[in-house]
């Protein structure tokens, strides 16, 4: 009987002692193992007399189940200290704010040309595109300068070689398209164009704008409703007015330069005029039946103005500052 008390005590301290389970199971074995302590007194039993027999046997089992107690205890503390430990290495602070993802935003050119494309889809214009690097014939021959025409010093050309040039304006995608197709044609042909010139207010690259309608019945007068119509809607100024000053280009006549009202004086815009009898007999239009206009703005120059940015460099310098204020 003192040796069972003293069998309880010892393995009460040898569990405690343990800080894993498989320490716990062989501390475990020790005891109630197949020659464990417990079990081997289990086993002496049967050397007892008979009367001794049952008090004997009820005093081990209530020993062999303070042990089991004592062993259930200090399994269930030592996964109690697993999971807390578990727990404490993968916490998550529910309240930090997401990673997120990085938003870009359009350049604010291609804004500007959205704009544009919107706005003359809005009243029926189709959006027409053409080759930037075009034949000597498509960007100027077929608009009625040809070699050696004063008109062709006008444009500071880039030659890719002798037959091919960077187009220095949009007007060549009027030929492409009126080759292929009979009035009534109504197109704008947005798109980059190049000419060797560099400074605050020429970039040797920018964008262009061309209009072009061609029908029965189309007159100068269209031509200044369609240009006010859109800029008006542009700028969101329904008092903005648009003055045509006569000027000169070989592929329109009559030709104008467009200037807009501005901030109480007058601002240079595009070109524009009625598209030339020659351009139309170039491709093929009867121009004793059909005539049209045609207009060219600059893209930078309307980006300028709507955005409030006073060098044209800075929509090519690629500066981050510059380009997330459009986002
Ligand atoms: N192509 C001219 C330029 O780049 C702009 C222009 C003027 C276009 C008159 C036109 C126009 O369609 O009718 O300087």
């Amino acid at each position: 009987m003192q040796n069972l008390e003293q069998i309880l005590t010892d393995a009460q301290r040898e569990f405690s002692a343990c800080d894993t389970l498989v320490d716990l199971d062989q501390a475990k074995s020790r005891f109630l193992g197949k020659s464990g302590a417990l079990t081997e007194l289990m086993k002496g039993l049967g050397k007892l007399d008979a009367a001794e027999r049952p008090a004997a046997g009820a005093a081990i089992n209530v020993i062999k189940q303070g042990v089991e107690q004592s062993l259930q205890v200090k399994r269930d503390a030592i996964l109690a200290a697993e999971q807390a430990q578990k727990l404490a290495s993968e916490t998550l602070d529910v309240t930090l704010p997401g990673r997120g993802k990085a938003q870009g935003s359009l350049h604010p050119v291609t804004l500007t040309l959205q704009r544009i494309e919107e706005l003359f889809h809005s009243i029926g214009f189709e959006v027409a595109e053409g080759p930037e690097i075009e034949t000597d014939f498509y960007n100027f021959t077929a608009l009625n300068i040809p070699q050696d025409h004063p008109a062709r010093a006008m444009h500071d050309t880039f030659y890719v070689d002798d037959q091919h040039v960077l187009r220095t304006h949009t007007s060549p995608v009027q030929v492409h398209y009126m080759q292929d197709r009979q009035p009534p044609l109504r197109i704008i042909s947005p798109g980059r164009v190049y000419r060797v010139d560099s400074d605050a207010t020429h970039s040797p690259m920018f964008h262009q704008v061309e209009g072009l309608w061609v029908d029965e019945e189309v007159s100068f007068a269209n031509l200044k409703g369609v240009v006010q119509d859109f800029l008006q809607r542009f700028f969101e100024r329904d008092d903005l007015e648009v003055r045509f000053r006569p000027s000169f280009f070989p592929f329109t006549e009559p030709s104008a330069e467009m200037d807009m009202s501005w901030n109480g004086g007058w601002l240079e815009i595009g070109g524009c005029g009625m598209v030339h009898p020659n351009v139309l007999g170039h491709v093929g239009i009867d121009a004793e039946k059909y005539r049209g206009f045609a207009f060219g703005l600059g893209v930078e120059r309307l980006a300028m103005l709507r955005y409030g940015v006073n060098d044209l460099r800075l929509f090519f310098d690629n500066d981050l500052r510059f380009l997330r204020q459009f986002s």
